[in-house]
């Protein structure tokens, strides 16, 4: 035998020399449940280690991720039920403690890198990413306007990256274009481009009391079974004027993942949603897998497949596996 594969992994420098792919904090987006209040601190059940957050016990986690390098931090917010109404009129308010807690962990950590989701659903009565009709449909242009306020009022309150997660039609444009308006042509955009109606959502839905009232996703979401659809939503978004293209969820969308970045020049993101944390995290605590070798690897699959950024709720668990000499060459 002329060639012989394993001679490329027989001990760890060789192995090292063969790795194609690497994965730093530098790849890893931190999202972060945040709710009104003080002193709060209260586990997801179904997300062990992941926790709703008020501002003043969240400043020290961020200090503590930011001193692991992760410099960026996705935020979600768990609204009052009594705040939602049908226009998610609270997302642009004034009295918005989100948009709060976004101005004071930038004034605090001037570092900082801010992304932000953009849906209607956290604030609104019919939990729903757009606007519900009288007769139960989400109606995408009568959205389009709520999200360019939310937009521009979360690109007031300084954040870097803003995150449409709500599959509305044309929402890349209008939202480009209220930004460029309003005089934030600096803020970029990462477009939940390839947004799966998936099964996957369950526990995040939780953590913010956001599932739909009634009905489901799948007049906005796409079809699980379809992957030729994703270029069509990327190369409006491109058109439109994304500056990166998300798929969610990631593991079983890898093919969609590899897909896209085959095929766009731009960075691709990936989500590594709530139900595949809670999947891990529950066969680990189980003993089942192994988490310090099970995580790493599940996260190393996404970056293979293509993703340049990955959304994880393992981004602390990983970076602090980073800093104690856990991860390195196999
Ligand atoms: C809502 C939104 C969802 C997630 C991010 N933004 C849920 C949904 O579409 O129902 C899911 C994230 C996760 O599951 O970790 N616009």
């Amino acid at each position: 035998m002329l060639s012989r594969p394993r001679r490329n992994r027989k001990n760890k420098a060789v192995r090292g020399f063969a790795q194609e792919t690497h994965l730093g904090v530098e790849n890893l987006i931190y999202p972060l449940f945040v709710y009104d209040g003080k002193g709060i601190k209260e586990e997801v059940k179904s997300m062990p280690g992941n926790f709703r957050w008020s501002i003043d016990m969240l400043l020290p986690e961020v200090e503590e991720c930011l001193k692991l390098g992760i410099g960026t931090y996705v935020l979600f917010p768990a609204v009052e039920e009594k705040l939602k109404d049908k226009t998610a009129s609270y997302s642009y308010a004034e009295e918005n403690f989100y948009l709060h807690i976004l101005r004071k962990l930038k004034e605090t950590f001037p570092e900082i890198c801010l992304m932000t989701d953009v849906a209607m659903d956290p604030y609104s009565s019919d939990g729903h990413d757009g606007y519900v009709n009288e007769k139960g449909e989400i109606v995408n242009d009568i959205t389009l306007p709520i999200l360019a306020k939310m937009s521009v009022a979360q690109a007031q309150a300084g954040a870097d990256i803003l995150g449409p997660s709500d599959m509305m039609d044309g929402r890349i444009g209008y939202i480009r274009h209220a930004l460029d308006e309003a005089g934030y042509s600096d803020v970029s955009i990462m477009s939940y481009t390839a947004k799966y109606a998936s099964a996957f959502y369950g526990p995040f839905r939780d953590a913010l009391d956001s599932a739909p009232k009634a009905g489901d996703k799948k007049t906005y979401q796409m079809n699980p079974a379809n992957s030729r659809e994703a270029l069509i939503e990327a190369s409006l978004d491109v058109a439109e004027g994304a500056d990166f293209l998300m798929v969610k969820p990631a593991l079983p969308y890898l093919d969609i993942i590899a897909l896209l970045k085959q095929n766009y020049d731009i960075p691709i993101a990936a989500y590594n949603v709530s139900g595949e944390c809670a999947m891990l995290t529950a066969a680990c605590q189980n003993g089942w897998l192994n988490f310090e070798k099970a995580m790493p690897e599940m996260l190393m699959s996404i970056r293979r497949a293509g993703a340049d950024v990955i959304l994880t709720y393992f981004a602390k668990a990983y970076a602090e596996m980073l800093r104690d000499g856990k991860i390195g060459k196999w």
